[in-house]
């Protein structure tokens, strides 16, 4: 069994329909009307222990509803969810000790005692024995830089300072699994950077699952070997993050460096359609091909035939490019086999 199943999860909201102003609120206490929102469709996921995954999708497409179900916050409409074996719903209590969560929205602190008091009467909620609690505060407290604020009520924290804190806070009792729902969001980059390298060590040494919702193409690349990607309610893409890469990164471009020139470099890929290169003196070349019409090995080879190459290397498409097609909804599926392939052999 997986550390989370998630299966058929469908969660429909109901919603208040009213007309603006004062007769609107009068008509809707006599006659009320509600429109349902399915906010997520039918959704099946499998996390293994010690993964970490990005949830990524538009705004609205249903991250956090399916985060809130998985940590119990809110109760599916239906389907079905276990983590660590249990229902995060129905058993919440349990469900709490196994599981952290940092919602970049909003705070777990106590708004009004310092930092250092939320964090110890977490300890007594959590029964987290002293030993932990001092190890953890002293590691914490290095990584995340909490001495600054340690001392101040949450109302007083900057938004940098008052997620580190609700890391700190989520991370206390040594959960097997932390659920992070934007973390970053309007932070800085020197405390992005800070964040990520904390949740990078939890992940690594304590082997802590990482559930992320973030918008932060950085925080992808840096956090996430698996990508999950939700659009409307439904789950459109799940896997590596290399294989996105791979599978959907059509156009790429191959910068050859050469020994001698080449008359009319054109003239080698006439039989491409769009594909032209682009000269940067006489001996340098840049071609941008498409993945799925031609491979780099076919144009090394083409290129080789007509003068020495020194050196050659390849530009991929980030991951902000991909996910940018996702969500615009231009993402080809259906993947043809290069028309034009030396021997087989892709060069990746
Ligand atoms: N408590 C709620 N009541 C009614 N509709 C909601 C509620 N929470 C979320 N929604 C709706 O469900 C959809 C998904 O919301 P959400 O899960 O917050 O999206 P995301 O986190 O991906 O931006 C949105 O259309 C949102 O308006
Ligand atoms: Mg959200």
């Amino acid at each position: 069994m997986s550390q989370i199943e998630v299966s058929g999860l469908n969660k429909v909201f109901r919603q208040a329909v009213k007309e603006p102003g004062l007769s609107g609120a009068l008509k809707h206490l006599i006659r009320p009307q509600y429109a349902d929102k399915h906010a997520v469709k039918g959704i099946d996921l499998k996390i293994e222990e010690g993964e970490s995954v990005a949830y990524v999708g538009p705004n609205g497409a249903g991250k956090s509803t399916t985060i809130k179900m998985m940590c119990g916050v809110l109760v599916p409409t239906s389907g079905q969810i276990r983590v660590n074996g249990i229902d995060p719903y129905r058993q919440r209590m349990e469900n709490a000790a196994g599981i952290g969560a940092v919602f970049g929205q909003r705070t777990q602190l106590w708004w009004d005692i310092p930092v250092l008091e939320s964090l110890n009467l977490l300890k007594d909620i959590y029964e987290v024995p002293s030993g932990d609690f001092n190890r953890n505060m002293k590691a914490f407290t290095e990584l995340l830089e909490l001495d600054e604020f340690l001392h101040l009520s949450a109302r007083k924290l900057s938004l940098g300072q008052r997620m580190r804190a609700d890391l700190a806070a989520a991370l206390l009792h040594d959960p097997r699994i932390v659920y992070l729902d934007e973390p970053t969001i309007g932070l800085d980059v020197s405390v992005k950077l800070r964040i990520r390298s904390f949740i990078k060590q939890m992940n690594r040494e304590k082997g802590t699952t990482v559930m992320l919702t973030t918008h932060d193409l950085g925080d992808i690349e840096d956090l996430c070997e698996r990508l999950v990607i939700i659009d409307r309610g439904v789950i459109i893409f799940d896997g590596r993050l290399k294989e996105v890469k791979d599978a959907f990164a059509r156009e790429r471009t191959i910068h050859l460096e050469l020994a001698s020139p080449i008359p009319d470099p054109g003239r080698l890929f006439r039989d491409i359609p769009g594909l032209a290169p682009e000269e940067d003196g006489p001996l340098r070349l840049a071609i941008c091909f498409d993945r799925f019409r031609i491979t780099a090995s076919e144009i090394v080879k083409r290129v080789i035939a007509c003068a020495e190459v020194i050196d050659f290397h390849i530009d991929e498409p980030g991951i902000e490019q991909i996910i940018r097609q996702v969500y615009e909804g231009k993402l080809d599926l259906n993947l043809p086999e290069p028309a034009y392939a030396a021997g087989g052999d892709r060069l990746k």
